[in-house]
């Protein structure tokens, strides 16, 4: 018999609304009807948002000049409640709301030390066909199942940047773990990106979501592909490097916001300077490398089998894990 979750009854306590913004951006000294309207376009939609951006960053989201934009930014500074320390109670009670969801393989969820986690980024790298968005699936179905099962009684936003969601996987999945496959389908809301800004814009868009809806589990499935198709060369690294930590950032305070994981996909390119080990690696450097909290890289092995190794975890020992891409998703 299908067990039937009911995400609404359980999280919805866990997400109280955001608080609206006190101070709308028009109210700092220097900033019009249509600068604030750039602002918003550009994702700088309340004064936190100012307060922690970069003057460069600012200004040519509102072309407008960069001692201008120091100024607004200094101004928000002021007025925004940028909070500051937290005392380590505080911490601690957080983290105690971590939530775990299961891939559906035993031996991923030991390598990731229990499943993908809430407050947290779990970047899944590798080639193609190596299994990243069949995981994204499984996991969009996962959250759904009530703790006791592996899951979070969530629901999910799903940003889709190549057009690889299948609804027909959602419901062979769902299937396989005994969720009603409509019901999954329901509680999965799929956004298609079209380039990389509309793609930090899903995640504002998916905030308003998640005031009125259990989101526990946010997918991008591919975190980098716009932003390796748009911003090409050497001269244009630097920029993409920082539009993609602003992304990520935004990512993480939605984790943190919501208490929800974060489940990105990134392809690897080839690594000319390497002549031993794996000639390739994960897309976005450094500023992925510091933002996600969980790095995993899969390989293929004799099919259907995968094999996922964890890269660089703070706080969990490197290992490796083998699990199957089947018809009815992740399996051991
Ligand atoms: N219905 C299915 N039944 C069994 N296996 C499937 C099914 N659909 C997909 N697969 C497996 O998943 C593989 C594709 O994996 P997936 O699409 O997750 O790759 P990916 O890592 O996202 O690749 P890309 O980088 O191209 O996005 C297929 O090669 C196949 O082995
Ligand atoms: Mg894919």
């Amino acid at each position: 018999m299908p067990t039937k979750p009911s995400p609404k009854a359980a999280g919805a306590e866990e997400n109280p609304p955001a608080p609206k913004p006190a101070v709308a951006l028009e109210d700092l000294p220097g900033i019009g009807g249509i600068t604030a309207d750039k602002l918003r376009e550009n994702g700088y939609t309340d004064l936190m948002e100012l307060a922690v951006a970069s003057p460069g960053d600012v200004a040519e989201a509102a072309e407008i000049g960069v001692a201008i934009a120091q100024r607004i930014i200094g101004e928000a500074r002021r007025k925004a409640d940028v909070g500051g320390f937290e005392s380590g109670t505080t911490l601690l009670e957080r983290r105690k709301k971590l939530g775990r969801v299961t891939t559906n393989s035993k031996a991923l969820d030991e390598l990731l030390g229990g499943g993908v986690e809430t407050q947290a980024i779990t970047e899944f790298s590798g080639e193609f066909g190596t299994g990243k968005t069949q995981i994204a699936h499984q996991v969009a179905v996962d959250i759904q199942l009530p703790p006791a099962q592996g899951g979070l009684s969530g629901e999910v936003v799903y940003i889709d940047t190549e057009s690889t969601f299948r609804p027909e996987r959602i419901v062979d999945m769902a299937k396989g773990v005994g969720i009603d496959p409509e019901e999954a389908l329901s509680h999965i809301h799929v956004a298609r990106a079209f380039n990389s800004n509309h793609q930090m814009l899903l995640v504002q868009k998916a905030q308003e979501l998640a005031r009125e809806k259990p989101i526990r589990l946010l997918v991008v499935d591919s975190l980098t592909a716009h932003f390796r198709s748009e911003y090409l060369g050497r001269a244009e690294l630097a920029p993409r490097q920082q539009h993609l930590n602003r992304h990520l950032h935004e990512l993480l305070r939605f984790s943190d916001t919501y208490n929800a994981a974060i489940l990105v996909t990134n392809q690897v390119s080839a690594r000319p300077d390497i002549l031993f080990g794996d000639p390739t690696r994960p897309i976005g450097g450094n500023i992925v490398a510091h933002a996600a909290t969980y790095r995993v890289y899969l390989r293929k092995s004799k099919p259907p089998k995968r094999i996922a190794r964890l890269i660089d975890s703070p706080n969990l020992p490197e290992g490796e894990a083998v699990f199957s891409l089947t018809t009815e998703g992740i399996r051991d």
